[in-house]
């Protein structure tokens, strides 16, 4: 939530950062802002509210030197307090104008703060909470041991901060520098020839280095044109991690696709085999960030899945696999959810934490309430060295790549076979399953990207039906068994990808209830059961097309190749390869996110950037 950008160098800072914001802005669209340091006492600020376009605008409407300067920053926002507007739009001054700030992240004890800002005389031109930074910075430069020094003055005000943050911060008076903190929201350095970078995510940078530098948590880092220096919150120095992005620039560009969600739902397949690949090792599963032993592994006696959205989604289907291969309890929970009933959590019990950001706060507290519980936690994240994996006691990393799109996609489906890794890697220290029946399910998992390379085939037919469907009121998806949560999955991306209702049901529910939604014309999206691998479910599934299509439904019904049981009742037959039940969801879901993207395009919206959502939700 919110892009952050900060750079210091031997370019001009001003398309520096435009392009770093420009690839950071699926974390937030409400507003954008650029601050540039001129070398010689100037500070320019610009901010704008709506997309990063209407900021550019107001840049080019500007000619001379002003946006001139090899040091600034620039903040993409998605608004927490303060409506999103120009006023409320980063950079944030203090009065004199001389500091400016950029933020991510909420501080909890703003309103604290404002007062006593206000009672000290300071006038605030900003509803935000960021901006109570920027007078403080500017007061604690002024003035007491850390005046002059803008490192130390940022570390003296982030001790007395609560909440989550990344800041960056700039000083007129200071203009070969820019400095940054962080607790609970993400920040990464990028080290270039003559040139420091600093970002929310590494994309912002990796047209111009892959050399990076993990934070850790509550560090202040500085940055000039020759690196960077890290210290705590206390101003002592700390080793900082320095690793390697192993993606490069045209993975995080469109490639030639209309937008970016349709060229990530065709990564699905190199998502899935980068996800496998190495996993499976001298006849065993391994996992990336082992810090568990094997006996560990194998008094676990209970699992607890906790996610967000699309990767509780993934979570679900965890459970049908950890259940069916090594015959423990599996719980899957809403992360927003779990901490606040008190869970029953022990040394034995594991918990697995879903999050392609590896930021999103309500998995993190989630993960550390199981920590204090001393539960284990196993975490599977597509982000290298974010929040969560660095918490947890081990980490599985789905390497789908970056995913710019808001609406996950790659990272849903890597997540679905990371869960299964973790199902085989627990059936096989647990005894459960036998070092060859192991060896079998992994390879039926390596046959899956082949699978999903076949069901891209659908694509075009699901844009056609996208835009016969743009004008539905409402679109109901029916699943049972491993097709259920797909259909919740399949209802989530149409919800927020095309602002339309849609609901997801176990098809078994239908008569307790939702079937009274059922009208003349309604679509219902049905995903079929394997006719061979569950036939008493597909037989039950039959029925309940029947049901429906008795009282009116338009049909899409989404199964397996040869499958000619169903043609009868399908309005529209969408044929999928047919793979091993426990796998079935790694191909069903491909039309459903095709689906969902077409109908929102159809409707005239920007599919890469649904209204009010961000891509990490770092806020509760
Ligand atoms: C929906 C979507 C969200 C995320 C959710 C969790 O398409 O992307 O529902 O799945 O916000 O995000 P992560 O996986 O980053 O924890």
């Amino acid at each position: 939530m919110c892009g952050i950008v900060g750079y210091v160098g031997h370019r001009q800072a001003l398309g520096v950062v435009l392009d770093g914001l420009r690839r950071l802005e699926y974390r937030g669209y409400d507003s954008a802002g650029v601050a540039l340091l001129d070398g010689s006492g100037g500070l320019a600020v610009e901010r704008a509210a709506g997309a990063l376009s209407n900021l550019e605008a107001r840049l080019a409407e500007f000619d001379g030197d002003r946006f001139e300067g090899t040091a600034g920053m620039g903040h993409t926002r998605w608004a927490t307090h303060g409506a999103p507007t120009d006023r409320n739009a980063h950079p944030h001054r203090d009065v004199a104008g001389r500091v400016a700030v950029v933020h991510n992240g909420i501080i909890e004890n703003f309103a604290e703060l404002r007062a006593e800002l206000e009672a000290a005389g300071v006038e605030m031109s900003s509803d935000t909470d960021t901006e109570t930074t920027a007078h403080l910075i500017a007061a604690a430069y002024t003035n007491g041991s850390t005046a002059g020094d803008l490192t130390a003055s940022v570390s003296a005000v982030v001790r007395r901060l609560e909440g989550a943050f990344t800041l960056v911060v700039t000083h007129a008076d200071d203009p070969d520098r820019v400095v940054a903190a962080r607790r609970n929201s993400p920040l990464v350095v990028g080290v270039g020839e003559g040139e420091t970078f600093l970002a929310s995510d590494v994309a912002a940078f990796i047209e111009h280095t892959r050399d990076a530098v993990e934070l850790g948590q509550d560090q202040v880092v500085t940055i000039t044109c020759d690196g960077y220096e890290v210290t705590d919150f206390a101003g002592e120095p700390v080793e900082a991690r320095p690793f390697t992005v192993d993606w490069d620039l045209s993975a995080a560009e469109k490639g030639g696709h209309d937008y970016f969600m349709l060229k990530e739902i065709e990564e699905q397949p190199g998502a899935l085999e980068n996800t496998l690949r190495g996993h499976f090792h001298d006849g065993g599963i391994i996992l990336d960030e082992q810090r568990l032993t094997e006996q560990d592994l194998r008094d676990i006696d209970k699992v607890f899945v906790v996610a967000c959205g699309t990767a509780y989604h993934s979570g679900l289907l965890a459970k049908y696999a950890i259940e069916h291969w090594c015959r423990i309890p599996v719980e899957v929970e809403l992360a927003s959810e779990f901490r606040y009933r008190d869970p029953v959590l022990g040394r034995d019990t594991l918990v697995v934490a879903i999050s392609q950001s590896g930021e999103t706060a309500d998995t993190l507290e989630a993960v550390r309430h199981a920590r204090t519980q001393r539960a284990r936690v196993l975490a599977i994240c597509n982000t290298n060295g974010a929040q969560i994996p660095r918490e947890s006691d081990a980490v599985l990393y789905t390497h789908a790549g970056p995913e710019i799109g808001v609406a996950a996609t790659k990272t849903f489906v890597s997540q679905i076979a990371a869960n299964y890794l973790v199902g085989l890697a627990l059936a096989q220290a647990r005894g459960t399953k036998y070092a060859d029946e192991v060896a079998r399910e992994f390879s039926a998992l390596a046959a899956m990207p082949e699978a999903v390379r076949q069901t891209l085939g659908t694509v075009d037919q699901m844009r056609a039906l996208g835009q016969k469907l743009a004008d539905s009121k409402a679109v109901l998806f029916l699943g049972r068994h491993v097709g259920y949560p797909i259909a919740l999955e399949g209802a989530l991306k149409l919800k927020e990808l095309a602002y339309m209702h849609a609901e997801g049901f176990a098809a078994g529910e239908l008569k307790h209830g939702p079937i009274a939604l059922i009208e003349d014309g309604l679509p219902v999206v049905v995903v079929m059961p394997s006719a061979k691998g569950r036939a008493l479910l597909h037989s039950k599934m039959l029925s309940n097309i029947r049901e429906i299509q008795a009282r009116g439904a338009r049909t899409i019904v989404i199964a397996e190749e040869g499958d000619e049981t169903v043609r009868p009742f399908a309005d529209e037959l969408v044929e999928i390869p047919a793979v091993p039940t426990l796998l079935q969801p790694l191909v069903s879901t491909v039309p459903l996110q095709v689906l969902a993207a077409e109908i929102a395009r159809a409707r005239g919206y920007d599919v890469d950037k649904p209204r009010n959502l961000a891509k990490s939700v770092t806020v509760e």
